[in-house]
């Protein structure tokens, strides 16, 4: 089963003289249970391309089919669900939020879903132990190693079982 899709897709940012071909013709077919490695140099686009795959950024040119839908065309609150439901992004910084626990991190994208509070908790402690972070629920992203953090932002990643789980630099960590 395809999971996604991308034909012919280019990515120009800004206009004129200033403006930068990102991505040009991108042609993928991603499988379910596909694992997919991304490699070039610094500036290649392999960032780009994640946030399109993602719904965070959208192509200049080309189709991208998720799920067999075309996601050129999803109003903001379909974008907003495919981000929710079938995709997670683990990003290259974590991008937790300082201001809440590791526990409530880790529930955030839960927080709108129609199932029991219980539900939510159990995936919640699931993936934590899954990872080794089952003793940092209390803390804050701060008070945590970097290895700490990444796992964080990973279990936040699974805890929504996506179709599609997209790492930016998931080796990069020192
Ligand atoms: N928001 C933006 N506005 C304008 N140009 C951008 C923007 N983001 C990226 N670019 C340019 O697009 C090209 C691709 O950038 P991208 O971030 O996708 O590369 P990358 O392969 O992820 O690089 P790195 O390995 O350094 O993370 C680069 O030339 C970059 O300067
Ligand atoms: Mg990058």
């Amino acid at each position: 089963m395809v999971v996604a899709e991308l034909k012919n897709i280019g990515k120009i940012y800004g206009k004129g003289e200033a403006s930068t071909e990102a991505l040009r013709g991108i042609e993928l077919k991603i499988e379910k249970g596909d694992f997919w490695a991304i490699i070039g140099p610094s500036g290649s686009g392999k960032s780009t391309l994640l946030n399109i795959l993602g719904c965070i950024d959208v192509p200049t040119s080309g189709e991208y089919f998720l799920n067999g839908q075309l996601v050129n065309k999803f109003t903001n609150s379909q974008l907003s669900a495919a981000r929710n439901e079938t995709i997670s992004f683990i990003f290259q910084y974590f991008a937790l939020l300082n201001e809440y626990t590791v526990y409530e991190n880790i529930m955030l994208p839960l927080n709108c879903r129609k199932i029991s509070v219980r539900e939510k908790k159990q995936l919640v402690n699931y993936y934590m132990k899954r990872l080794g972070i089952e003793g940092l629920s209390k803390k804050k992203p701060t008070q945590i190693s970097g290895g700490q953090q990444q796992r964080v932002a990973i279990a936040r990643a699974l805890v929504t079982k996506p179709d599609i789980i997209l790492a930016d630099e998931p080796t990069g960590a020192v």
